[in-house]
């Protein structure tokens, strides 16, 4: 890993939610795209329009001081069809999104896969098809092939946990299945194919270095009872340790294997898929953080997941509960939780960061960070304190964490500008600059943007950022 480059200040974002241009430049249809508009969802067909804007909005970046930009590529803008063939126009849009970034000196940061499988591939079978795992390898490798000369940074897929547990478990995302098996099983081709990527970077010898992204859960306990640490580790298992372990050291916890053995066939875990992860592990591993998940033990009832796709800000009603293994606390009158009822949480990403290193010893990028907020875009520059507050809370984390061990070498803040935000759409914006999606798509950066400009110009030049007032 290059030791020599500086601190990555930067955001992200992500193809389906941000580019549109769902049927231009000969790109092939997502999963997302069917699965929105055979339900008639609000989608991403245009979401902000970043195809057509990219040069505005990383020029934006760099006036305000960020060093990197963490995008992902778009598998069905790139590969045509099930044979593989490529896609010179998503080729050619992407060597120019690249291309700009290097001409306004941001680094990209670039995220093989957030969650837009081709559809062809869905039609097959999806992440329950072992073939989607090979045929993400090709794509990886086209990728490395024609990005590699000026992309240093590479992380193979966002959140497994995320898409995998809502695509097979919840069913609140494409494929909609409610189904515990097949989400195990969905979950370890995920693997599977990430570790295959990693595999064809080193084989094919690139430069640079290659992680994945991870929505990292930090476990607490409610109390130090044993019924509660057996559920801590239950919890752990299902939040955090069948990507984390599994990435960085090539090992699925065996503890969970065992269990899940019980209840499901395992059969295609085979000593050669085993070996492929033994050998397929991260140079890095990227952490997006929201929150912590404190943990009490399972009483009784069914499996229940119940999260806020509503769209609209509420609290209260989430569950999370996994049969015999633990309940999620979601409801402590306590805790201080964003409009849509998730806790804020900054001592979680401290400890978990150090908890990551004493486990790892890894380089850690924290590739996503932000707090989604209903807000009105109408009215000038939002003025986005609350945005401010987070982020400050956070990177005092992160650099609590440094100071006790931990090798963090980026932050990157969700998101660069607002965008579509899956189930929840338009209406929950994480942005640094405003847009404006019923006008125009015009951009106007927020105050959070101006706060972070001048934070990062602090850290630069080794004069730490001062608020009005204490200067
Ligand atoms: C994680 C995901 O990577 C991203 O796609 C999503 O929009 C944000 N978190 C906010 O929920």
């Amino acid at each position: 890993m290059d030791t020599t480059a500086p601190f990555f200040w930067g955001s992200a974002t992500a193809s389906y939610q941000c580019e549109g241009a769902w049927q231009e430049g000969g790109k092939a249809e997502s999963m997302w795209d069917r699965y929105l508009h055979e339900n008639d969802l609000e989608n991403g067909d245009v979401a902000s329009d970043h195809y057509h804007r990219y040069r505005e909005d990383i020029e934006t970046m760099a006036k305000g001081g960020q060093n990197a930009y963490r995008f992902s590529l778009s598998w069905p803008r790139i590969i045509k069809n099930r044979e593989g063939e490529v896609n010179e126009e998503g080729i050619a849009f992407y060597n120019s999104l690249i291309d700009t970034c290097h001409e306004f000196g941001v680094e990209p940061f670039v995220t093989i896969y957030h969650w837009d499988l081709p559809q062809y591939w869905e039609d097959e079978g999806g992440w329950l098809n072992e073939e989607t795992a090979h045929a993400f390898e090709h794509y990886a490798r086209v990728c490395f092939d024609r990005f590699g000369d000026r992309v240093r940074y590479w992380a193979t897929f966002n959140e497994p946990k995320w898409f995998v547990m809502s695509g097979y478990l919840i069913g609140n995302y494409p494929p909609a299945l409610q189904d515990p098996e097949k989400c195990a099983h969905a979950a370890f081709n995920v693997m599977y194919a990430s570790a295959l990527g990693v595999k064809a970077f080193r084989a094919g010898g690139y430069e640079g270095s290659i992680g994945i992204v991870h929505s990292f859960g930090p476990v607490d306990g409610v109390d130090d009872t044993l019924d509660t640490k057996i559920a801590m580790r239950f919890a752990d298992n299902y939040a955090n340790n069948w990507i984390l372990d599994t990435a960085a050291t090539g090992e699925l916890p065996i503890d969970l294997l065992t269990d899940l053995n019980r209840r499901f066939d395992l059969s295609y875990i085979t000593p050669d898929k085993l070996q492929a992860l033994r050998e397929g592990t991260v140079d890095f591993l990227g952490l997006n953080y929201y929150s912590r998940v404190l943990v009490r033990p399972y009483t009784d009832g069914e499996t229940q997941l119940v999260v806020n796709n509503s769209g609209s800000a509420f609290k209260g009603s989430q569950r999370v509960v996994i049969k015999g293994w633990f309940e999620q606390v979601l409801d402590d009158p306590n805790m201080q939780t964003t409009e849509w009822g998730t806790e804020i949480y900054p001592d979680g990403l401290r400890r978990g960061l150090i908890e990551v290193t004493r486990r790892y010893h890894l380089p850690i990028y924290i590739t996503e960070n932000g707090i989604g907020v209903a807000e009105d875009v109408s009215q000038g520059e939002v003025q986005d304190d609350y945005r401010i507050a987070f982020m400050k809370d956070h990177i005092a984390a992160i650099k609590a964490a440094q100071e006790a061990g931990a090798d963090v070498r980026g932050y990157f803040v969700w998101s660069t500008f607002d965008l579509y935000s899956w189930k929840n759409g338009c209406r929950k914006r994480y942005g640094l600059v405003a847009v404006d999606f019923e006008n125009g798509y015009t951009r106007t950066p927020k105050k959070s943007y101006r706060w972070y400009r001048d934070f990062i110009a602090g850290e630069q030049t080794g004069k730490p950022y001062q608020e009005e007032g204490q200067r």
